[in-house]
């Protein structure tokens, strides 16, 4: 391999034609609201008591088998203790209150979400490399994840699409929202309606970040594996939005489906394989969810 093929390597892809039909069939269209077939099988789920029965009973079993009780430690540390009632208060809250985080709560969510860590300092062949370090693991450490952020209601910033700096800890506005009408088009390709749980409340969430992969990264270097790799790493920076908004006490939920290819061109993705996945929306809890859980 010479140098001028390595200097192209970044941005070229690798992925096979068929992991590129996946990703164009994985993909919402706008025509799918008018297919009720996609969204069929999940309606019926989430409205029908018995598969949601199913669904809470089902759990993977091996056979008869010799099994060990796992022990724990009679002591905790403080560290323990705290993840532990983050990870018990993590839960999806689609509910919001009208009142919408602020500035500073939204700073300390991303500080806690996605963070630079420190500085590592690494020899390779004679050479000295800095390495940012993260609070996210990255194959490779490659991290095509990249985090834009939709200001639905904070009334300290501009509304508008934003991409999260993680080097420099700031938001990039990529452009204004000005009016109630330009809003309501971003929620319709955030497919407001479609699949959606009833209760999901648009109109009071603070933000929606919207969670993106530049695919080409990791595949360029593992090929097709490369695309699996990616979107685990999706998986990670969810989970991470969940805790840190846990660990703040503020709502969040998860939402798998959006109008892929019109949220590109929204946040003015220049790069085909750099793709936006999925979106959370956060907002301040209602009064009766803090309640909720405060009893649980
Ligand atoms: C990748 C992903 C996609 C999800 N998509 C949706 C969705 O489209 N609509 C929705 O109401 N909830 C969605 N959820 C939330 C799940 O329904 C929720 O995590 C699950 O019911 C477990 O509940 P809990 O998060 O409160 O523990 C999604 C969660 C994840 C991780």
């Amino acid at each position: 391999m010479n140098q001028e093929t390595l200097s192209n390597l970044l941005s070229e892809h690798r992925l096979s034609n068929s992991s590129l039909d996946f990703l164009e069939t994985i993909k919402f269209q706008e025509f799918h609201k008018d297919t009720p077939e996609r969204f069929e099988i999940i309606s019926y789920v989430n409205n029908s008591p018995d598969m949601a029965r199913k669904i809470f009973e089902s759990y993977y079993e091996v056979g008869f088998c010799d099994t060990y009780n796992l022990k724990t430690s009679d002591k905790k540390t403080e560290k323990q203790i705290n993840l532990e009632k983050i990870n018990e208060q993590r839960q999806s809250i689609r509910k919001f209150s009208s009142e919408p985080v602020s500035q500073e709560i939204l700073g300390d969510f991303f500080r806690l979400f996605y963070t630079i860590t420190g500085e590592e300092i690494k020899s390779m062949r004679e050479q000295t490399l800095v390495r940012k370090k993260r609070n996210i693991a990255s194959g490779g450490s490659m991290y095509p994840t990249e985090i834009f952020m939709i200001n639905n209601k904070i009334t300290e910033l501009p509304k508008g699409a934003y991409r999260y700096n993680v080097f420099n800890f700031q938001l990039e506005l990529i452009h204004k929202i000005e009016t109630e009408e330009e809003m309501h088009e971003l929620h319709k390709i955030l497919m407001k309606t479609e699949g959606k749980s009833t209760t999901t409340d648009f109109e009071n969430a603070s933000v929606f970040l919207i969670f993106t992969s530049v695919l080409n990264k990791h595949s360029f270097k593992y090929q097709d594996f490369g695309l699996a790799l990616s979107l685990i790493e999706i998986g990670e920076f969810i989970h991470a939005a969940y805790l840190a908004s846990s660990a703040l006490d503020i709502a969040c939920c998860t939402y798998g489906s959006m109008i892929n290819d019109k949220m590109s061109a929204y946040l003015d993705l220049k790069n085909p394989l750099h793709i936006p996945l999925t979106y959370m929306a956060i907002g301040n809890k209602v009064q009766e969810v803090a309640n909720d859980i405060s009893l649980a």
